[in-house]
């Protein structure tokens, strides 16, 4: 089948026989069934150099353990731990090169492993794969039968794969802050969501909705009108002063909390904003606000920091309901056909995707 890696770190003489060590990593695997750890070890000695971000593979088709399953996948969604996990984030634990990355996979079963009792050969899934396994951007995948769900009919493969990491993080988030997702209940708090127009922002915002918060969302100006779309009460661009400062003109009211996806956005100019007991709920991988969530950790206004989240199957099966029965869409920046996965790799890498970036198969 054919896959995608993070290429093996290659040096520049390498680099140009790169074809050759993809064909290398496919052959090691076949004989021995692991990743190709020789051809690794050798790689990892040499000298860095500037080289492709994905390489494409021909490798075998990955056989099922007992409580998993197989999936041909139809559709897969880049995420940025995708490529943060490439470019370090998580060293020295990963990446081990190479490795097939992404998480998020829609797909078909096509082989059920032999513990599985819920699913069976046939079903439309959505699946969030283990981001240390990773596996994704292939054309087969075995998935853990514990974080794959069925898809309900009406929901494209497309729709659905935008929603495991981004999802789950926006529902994760609102949880943290005592959300229901009614559209009745909830407490109507004042709720500030930034980077509103990117995958996590997207669903943050229409799950805030349905949570009753009032909603100021930011993002560009060119996305103003999707969001104030997806139920924002107030939008604002975050290149004007007022979007900058993060301070809302419609009202004089301070934020009882700030779900921040903007890793660019730090505490101090959140806190000012924030109502006296205000809350910030980070996801961003931002160094200074880590620090100020440390010392803020007994003040009135603090923030916390939201690591790699722990949700599962059950708010995954959650959130396809909400997408079947039209109260939540996946806002889709861009659909690339699978040749091309390099493609969708540089457009979320470039930090400037409207939702989410999609490689159909
Ligand atoms: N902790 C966790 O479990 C977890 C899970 C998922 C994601 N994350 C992190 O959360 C962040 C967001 O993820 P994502 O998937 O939503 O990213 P994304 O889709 O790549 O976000 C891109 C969007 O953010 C907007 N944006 C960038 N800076 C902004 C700013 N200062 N103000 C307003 N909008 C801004 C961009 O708008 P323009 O194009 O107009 O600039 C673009 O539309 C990433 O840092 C990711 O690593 C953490």
């Amino acid at each position: 089948m054919t896959a995608f890696i993070y290429p093996p770190r290659l040096t520049c003489s390498d680099n140009r026989r790169s074809s050759g060590i993809a064909r290398d990593y496919g052959r090691r695997r076949r004989d021995s069934g692991h990743h190709a750890r020789g051809a690794v070890h050798r790689l990892r000695r040499r000298r860095r150099c500037p080289q492709v971000s994905l390489q494409h593979v021909e490798i075998p088709v990955p056989s099922v353990k007992k409580h998993e399953v197989l999936i041909k996948v139809e559709a897969a969604s880049v995420n940025p731990i995708d490529w943060s996990i490439q470019k370090g984030m998580l060293r020295p634990f990963l990446p081990k090169f190479p490795f097939i990355p992404v998480t998020d996979v829609a797909g078909e079963i096509v082989e059920a492993g032999s513990a599985g009792h819920e699913l069976k050969v046939g079903d439309k899934v959505l699946s969030k794969l283990n981001f240390w396994k990773g596996g994704g951007l292939a054309e087969y995948v075995a998935a853990p039968e514990s974080l794959t769900v069925v898809r309900p009919a009406g929901v494209s493969a497309v729709d659905a794969a935008g929603l495991p990491v981004a999802g789950l993080t926006a529902v994760k988030a609102l949880m943290s802050i005592g959300t229901k997702f009614d559209g009745i209940g909830g407490t109507g708090a004042n709720v500030l969501i930034t980077a509103a127009s990117g995958g996590v922002g997207t669903y943050a915002v229409q799950l805030a909705k349905l949570g009753n918060h009032r909603v100021t969302a930011t993002c560009g100006a060119r996305n103003m009108d999707l969001v104030r779309s997806l139920g924002a009460d107030e939008v604002l661009d975050y290149n004007t002063p007022q979007g900058a400062a993060l301070t809302s003109l419609a009202s004089d009211e301070k934020y009882d909390y700030i779900i921040n996806t903007a890793k660019n956005v730090n505490w101090s100019a959140m806190k000012p904003t924030l109502s006296s007991r205000g809350r910030v709920v980070d996801i961003t991988p931002n160094p200074g606000n880590y620090v100020a969530a440390m010392l803020t950790m007994f003040a009135r206004k603090k923030i916390t920091m939201m690591a790699l989240m722990s949700l599962g199957k059950e708010e995954m099966r959650f959130l396809m309901e909400l997408v079947g029965e039209g109260k939540l869409r996946t806002v889709v920046d861009s659909r690339c056909p699978f040749e091309k996965a390099a493609e969708a790799w540089e457009k979320s890498m470039g930090g400037h995707a409207t939702g989410k970036v999609i490689v159909e198969m």
